[in-house]
């Protein structure tokens, strides 16, 4: 099973280099499963209901989300939506698991392709972010419950080491722990000795002529003066930054992990 994941999809400029690539990207890798972080699908900042949709119907089968999740207030109402509905669209949009009980939304996603069981989970990681639920032991609690050999994490987090940290904490238990959030890809892909993929930063999908998607005037006007400003999408260099994961579907086990990062 080929399962692509594509990091943090910013703007306009991301949602549309996905619609011009995906399609040549799953022929090229016979992809099984496409996954992708939209926390800043809607301008940068956060993702809306129709949105979700746009990616959905794009090709993405699940969405995953981060800290942003919450930026458009109307993303409640898209979860609401789907209370007692499995089979709504807006399951297949996650926020992060270890956000505190009783918020609105879903950190899981169980569904089969081909037959084949599979689960996406999405973490939040503490270091240097707000303080919710431990990822660690919200990661045992959830793979017990989970039946899927197939489980694909997206470790949403700014420190490199709590993402490794949870890379080997789950080694041997699920097929792939990719990170996310920090915009930039990071080049340390590989497969763990028990048979998970990893990778710190998927990278972003968007503008690289920015500072992490915004204009880069903005940023640096930021760290000159630390005056409060409106951070604007950036729209130059547009690149799409993604993993290829293979993985044997019946034991779970990656073989390969393979990343992408295309103009
Ligand atoms: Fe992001
Ligand atoms: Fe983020």
């Amino acid at each position: 099973m080929n399962i692509l994941f594509i990091g943090d999809i910013f703007g306009r400029p991301g949602r549309n280099i996905v619609k011009d690539r995906l399609p040549g990207l799953v022929k090229e890798h016979a992809v099984d499963l496409v996954i992708a972080n939209g926390e800043n699908a809607a301008g940068g900042f956060g993702i809306t209901g129709a949105l979700a949709e746009d990616l959905f119907d794009l090709g993405i089968d699940v969405i995953t989300t981060g800290n942003h999740i919450w930026d458009k207030r109307e993303i409640i109402d898209y979860f609401q939506s789907a209370d007692g509905n499995q089979h709504s669209p807006a399951r297949r949009l996650l926020r992060p698991a270890n956000y505190a009980p009783g918020m609105p939304g879903w950190g899981v996603y169980e569904g089969r392709r081909n037959d084949v069981p599979y689960a996406v989970i999405n973490l939040q990681g503490r270091v240097f972010m707000a303080a919710n639920d431990d990822p660690f032991r919200v990661a045992d609690q959830l793979l017990k419950e989970i039946r899927a050999k197939v489980i694909f994490v997206d470790v949403h987090a700014e420190a490199t080491s709590e993402k490794l940290a949870l890379g080997w904490y789950l080694d041997g238990r699920v097929t792939a722990v990719v990170g996310t959030h920090t915009h930039i890809p990071t080049a340390d892909q590989r497969v763990m000795p028990g048979g998970t993929a990893y990778i710190t930063d998927v990278g972003m999908t968007g503008p690289y002529d920015s500072v992490i998607g915004v204009q880069k005037e903005m940023i640096i006007a930021r760290f000159l003066n630390n005056m409060p400003a409106r951070f604007e999408a950036a729209t130059g260099d547009v690149r799409l930054c993604a993993v290829v994961v293979d993985c044997d579907e019946q034991t779970g086990r990656a073989r390969k992990i393979d990343r992408l990062m295309l103009t």
